[in-house]
């Protein structure tokens, strides 16, 4: 059935993986100058892929080498043969660029159909999509794989919250997809509008593109009265869809494995680590056939676990923090999502909020901006949070309290940290 995930024991997986493995390694060695390069530079070839351990003998892949060959030089087919393309922004510099052939495109519905299903979307749903449509992967990604799941699409895409709200009253959707920070924005909305947002049809979320912690969850599944699941991907990679967690166990998501191979290395030596370590996802494609990624560095920080659901399928746990998004605080490193956590805890805050990163002398400072929850509210909120940022994770942090709807809203990613440390 489509979107059904495939009941296959773990080593007949893992046999599948090396096949298609071995496929893969083989199709970039010959069709791309960087692959064949690095492969070169490292001493390995296709033949050295004998097990899937082998696998830590050959390069990474990095954000960098996507850059170097902008726009198409990552490609394993002629460009004609490319059915689309898209690409992801970052902060500075080109984009980096990724392309899908027709089956890519293909491949990609099936694994968002059946991440859709796993997370707890079901044919004949109506769908609201909130993920912005264009280049950026998330709302094409999860249009195709709702329409192939049977699925009645709305294609909304980011902004113009009211009238997100509005087909959400009017449609009556059951399943939302959008960013975690983006829907507490809708969320909001309907507060604004004075519409319980526990009274609308949805049950299901969706969420994913950007670190959200379980805090966050349990805070918005009260609040919509929905279950909160989370779907992880990476355009570089895919796009959303490379892993997924079940919507009836919420417990870390389950890496399609049969598509993609993941790794988890020591950021610093970047030597694997065992199942259970945490450290960064790497991750290679095994089927993609425009432009496949091998031993792509995520920068995800995660560690791999059993899986459960689907019990072949390795799960991930939930993704907290980037390497990228390390903010080191006079010696002490601290992830936005771990101010997140806090944030929660105090009664009264709202979970919009942003790390700005200051060197007044010549010591790192962290201020914390964080909206309180309503118009009116305690003078020690501040205190209290900045009380429990020392308690629990250790750096003595500023905290601004600002009023509701004082901080910039982002209709996809919430950007956490302002960096403005002198260069
Ligand atoms: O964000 C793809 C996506 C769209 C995933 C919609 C899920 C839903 P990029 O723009 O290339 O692709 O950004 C990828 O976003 O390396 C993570 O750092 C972060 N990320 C994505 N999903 C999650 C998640 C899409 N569930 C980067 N939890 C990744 C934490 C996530 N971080």
């Amino acid at each position: 059935m489509t979107g059904e995930v495939p009941s296959i024991g773990r080593g007949e997986l893992e046999a599948l993986q090396l096949e298609r493995l071995r496929d893969v390694v083989r199709r970039v060695h010959e069709h791309v100058p960087h692959y064949r390069h690095a492969f070169a530079e490292a001493g390995v070839g296709p033949d050295d892929l004998r097990t899937l351990t082998d696998l830590a003998r050959f390069p990474f892949t990095g954000k960098a080498d996507l850059r170097a060959n902008y726009p198409f030089g990552m490609f394993a087919v002629p460009r004609e043969q490319v059915a689309r393309v898209h690409a992801s922004s970052g902060t500075t510099g080109k984009p980096t660029v990724v392309g899908y052939t027709q089956d890519d495109i293909d491949t990609w519905a099936e694994l968002m159909a059946r991440s859709i299903r796993a997370g707890g979307g079901r044919p004949g749903d109506l769908v609201h999509i909130a993920y912005g449509y264009g280049l950026f992967t998330g709302g094409l990604g999860a249009h195709y794989g709702a329409e192939r799941l049977g699925c009645t699409v709305v294609p909304v895409s980011g902004g113009m919250t009211e009238r997100q709200v509005q087909l959400i009253l009017d449609f009556e959707p059951r399943v939302i997809m959008v960013t975690p920070s983006y829907f507490l924005a809708i969320l909001d909305e309907l507060d604004r509008q004075g519409v319980d947002p526990r009274s609308t049809a949805l049950e299901v979320g969706l969420f994913g593109a950007e670190p959200w912690t379980d805090e966050m969850r349990r805070a918005v599944e009260e609040r919509a009265g929905i279950r909160a699941v989370d779907i992880y991907g990476l355009s570089e990679v895919m796009g959303p869809g490379v892993a997924q967690e079940a919507g009836e166990t919420q417990d870390g998501l389950h890496v399609w494995e049969d598509h993609f191979l993941p790794e988890v290395v020591d950021p610093v030596t970047l030597q694997p680590v065992p199942d259970g370590e945490v450290g960064e996802l790497v991750l290679t494609t095994l089927t993609k056939q425009a432009m496949p990624v091998i031993r792509y560095r995520t920068r995800d920080l995660t560690r791999l676990l059993p899986g459960t659901a689907y019990p072949a399928f390795r799960r991930m746990e939930k993704v907290t923090g980037r390497t990228d998004d390390m903010m080191i605080v006079r010696g002490v490193n601290v992830f936005p999502s771990q101010v997140e956590e806090q944030i929660l805890a105090v009664d009264g805050l709202s979970p919009h909020y942003l790390c700005v990163l200051t060197r007044p002398g010549s010591l790192d400072e962290l201020t914390v901006q964080v909206e309180a929850a309503t118009e009116s509210y305690a003078a020690d909120l501040g205190a209290r949070l900045a009380d429990r940022i020392k308690q629990r994770i250790g750096v003595t942090a500023r905290v601004e309290v600002v009023a509701p709807y004082g901080l910039e809203r982002s209709l996809g990613k919430a950007k956490r940290i302002s960096d403005q440390r002198p260069r």
